[in-house]
């Protein structure tokens, strides 16, 4: 299958593109500079252009792009940039596409866990849970909607809401583990809130469902089927790295070292993939072990 994947220089997409490849599909990778190799085709979100002539005959398209959250703290401005980054390029490229004189079958359009707010206890979130309040959640809402054109025109548009990804190299785990390494780390605030964890490889994997399945539409909640409480999440991690597991990082610190940003760490999201498992995905690391294992 002849796929085109937008924001593939990332830290999900070089793994997507890589397993893509790997499955046998041809991949496009629409990139912002100008092109280094014969499958890339620029595009330019901000001005609105889309090499729609590379386009033709691509049966998939993958958007993942947009400015990564956790690259600057979240001033005001910032915060601009991030919701205008994703909802820009999501409306051009879904636009787009509906030009095409065959449009794609299906349009992935990355969405977040933060779709269901910064912080919602112990509620077991799935795909029928409403959104939340606050800043992500907004902004979720407003990329997901962002997709609309495609969905007018009658192209399945999934959105993936991704948990933490963890993987090898980087990803949520990235900060945390020269601290853990050096028998440094400990949970963040009181550590009962939950995270919903999954590997890289299970996010590569659940996006190739996505593309590879027929019939498949709608928001997806990419996490592992067993999110746990950051407390047990951090115990796990310093067991699996025979360290110590030392003092928590009271609440009111990862406030001051990263701001609002910190709300990601602090709040507590319980999501679960139901709307993945019942379609018939199996993840192949099932819980925050096997998910940290993967990464190590
Ligand atoms: N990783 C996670 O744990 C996680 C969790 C929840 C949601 N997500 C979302 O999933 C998507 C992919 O995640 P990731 O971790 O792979 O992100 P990433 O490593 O930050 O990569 C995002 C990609 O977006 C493109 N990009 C950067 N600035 C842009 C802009 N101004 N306009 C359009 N595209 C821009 C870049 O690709 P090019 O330079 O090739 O265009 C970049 O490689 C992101 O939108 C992220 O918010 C990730």
């Amino acid at each position: 299958m002849r796929v085109a994947v937008a924001g593939s220089s990332g830290f999900i997409g070089t793994a997507l593109v890589a397993g893509l490849r790997s499955a046998g599909h041809d991949v496009v990778r629409l990139v912002r500079h100008a092109p280094a190799a014969p499958n890339e085709a620029q595009w330019d979100p901000e001005q609105g252009r889309v090499p729609l002539a590379r386009l033709v005959g691509v049966e998939a398209v993958v958007h993942l792009g947009g400015i990564n959250v956790g690259s600057h703290r979240w001033t005001r401005r910032f915060k601009k940039r991030l919701h205008h980054s994703r909802i820009r390029s999501t409306t051009v490229l879904a636009s787009a596409l509906t030009g095409l004189a065959a449009r794609p079958r299906v349009f992935v359009s990355a969405s977040a866990m933060g779709y269901y707010g910064p912080d919602r206890g112990r509620e077991l979130l799935d795909e029928e849970s409403g959104p939340g309040d606050g800043f992500l959640a907004g902004l979720c809402q407003d990329w997901e909607h962002a997709a609309a054109p495609a969905r007018a025109a009658d192209i399945a548009v999934c959105h993936p809401r991704f948990g933490l990804v963890i993987g090898p190299g980087g990803g949520a785990l990235k900060p945390l583990l020269p601290l853990f390494r050096l028998g440094l780390g400990g949970h963040f605030g009181n550590g009962e809130q939950f995270w919903s964890p999954v590997s890289l490889s299970d996010t590569v994997r659940a996006l190739r469902f996505l593309i590879e399945q027929h019939g498949c539409v709608g928001p997806y909640n990419v996490s592992c089927p067993a999110p746990v409480s950051n407390g047990e999440f951090s115990r796990l991690l310093a067991d699996e790295l025979h360290r110590p597991r030392l003092l928590p990082v009271p609440g009111f610190a990862l406030q001051i070292a990263i701001g609002q940003a910190s709300s990601e760490l602090l709040g507590s999201l319980r999501m679960v993939p139901t709307r993945l498992s019942e379609a018939g995905f199996r993840f192949e690391h099932p819980d925050a072990r096997s998910v940290i294992k993967s990464a190590l």
